[in-house]
């Protein structure tokens, strides 16, 4: 069975929104959970974190930023074109109850992530606040889909050339300090996310952020997924991809994952070159 892609739209430069004729993924998607795709017989396995879904007519989206070599060919192709193969829904969902005053955290491309999270806590009778961070105004994603289903909306630049000026920690901060929150929930660059925790520790607010590591099987098989919650190895794929942010050990999955970064530059150029 092959996945035909249903409509392709690039957001800006980098970043693209693919939604796929995957029925049974559809069927079956909650909030939080990812799949893995291919898009030939020879490529590279990719998790993507699933943005919408729409079970009646059979379609899951993904917003992709075009990084590397697999996410640049993807961005490549159009409505029409098949998937090789969709392996979905992965992972377990995101833990959704009335928790009172939730502050969901998005950064870059990960702020589409939040949409089906937002969407769900809203539906359970929370209060969310939503702060989504990019580096510019042009880089932005999803803010008015975001907008129209929370209750507020923060939105921050790093360079001010929309928003507040700063990155997302700042406002996260002062929400804080001025009122009382019983969750946050971060998905965005590993950077951020390690200092939303940070930012949330000393507060004491319980905080889950969503982990996009290096997946192969996304099925707990081979490993190349681990991460340590507090000491202990856990799968991504499987514990995952949700974990408690005060307990992740984020230096240690940002040092491994930098070790792919070579790897990844030259399959990038090769496939620049159409060497391979
Ligand atoms: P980016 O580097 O442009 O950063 C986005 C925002 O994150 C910044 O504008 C800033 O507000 C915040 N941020 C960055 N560094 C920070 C720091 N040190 N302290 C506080 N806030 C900080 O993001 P990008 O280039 O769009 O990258 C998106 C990232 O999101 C990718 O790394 C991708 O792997 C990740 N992502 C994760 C998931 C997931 O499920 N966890 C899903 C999609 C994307
Ligand atoms: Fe292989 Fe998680 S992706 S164990």
């Amino acid at each position: 069975m092959k996945y035909k892609i249903t409509r392709k739209e690039a957001l800006n430069l980098e970043d693209f929104l693919v939604e796929v004729e995957a029925p049974l993924v559809a069927k079956k998607f909650k909030p939080g959970q990812f799949l893995i795709l291919r898009i030939h017989e020879k490529g590279e396995r990719i998790p993507l974190t699933i943005t919408d879904c729409d079970p009646k007519k059979g379609l899951v989206s993904m917003i992709i930023k075009a990084v590397g070599k697999t996410t640049s060919e993807l961005s490549k192709l159009d409505k029409g074109d098949l998937l090789t193969d969709i392996v979905g829904p992965l992972g377990n969902p995101s833990k959704i109850e009335k928790f009172g005053t939730v502050v969901c955290v998005g950064g870059g491309t990960g702020i589409a992530c939040l949409y089906p999270i937002v969407k769900a806590l809203k539906a359970h009778g929370n209060h969310v606040v939503t702060i989504i961070g990019a580096r510019s105004k042009d880089k932005l994603v999803w803010e008015d889909e975001i907008k129209e289903i929370c209750d507020e909306l923060i939105v921050t630049t790093d360079d001010g050339s929309y928003g507040y000026k700063g990155v997302v920690t700042k406002p996260l901060e002062k929400i804080l300090k001025s009122k009382a929150v019983d969750k946050v929930i971060a998905i965005g660059p590993m950077i951020m996310m390690k200092f939303v925790a940070k930012t949330t520790e000393p507060h004491g607010v319980k905080t889950v952020v969503s982990l996009n590591t290096i997946m192969i099987d996304g099925t707990g098989m081979c490993g190349g997924c681990r991460v340590f919650i507090d000491g202990k190895m856990k799968f991504t794929c499987i514990d995952g991809p949700e974990f408690d942010g005060h307990k992740v050990n984020f230096d240690e999955l940002m040092n491994r994952l930098s070790m792919f970064k070579g790897k990844e530059k030259q399959a990038m150029k090769h496939y620049e070159r159409g060497t391979k």
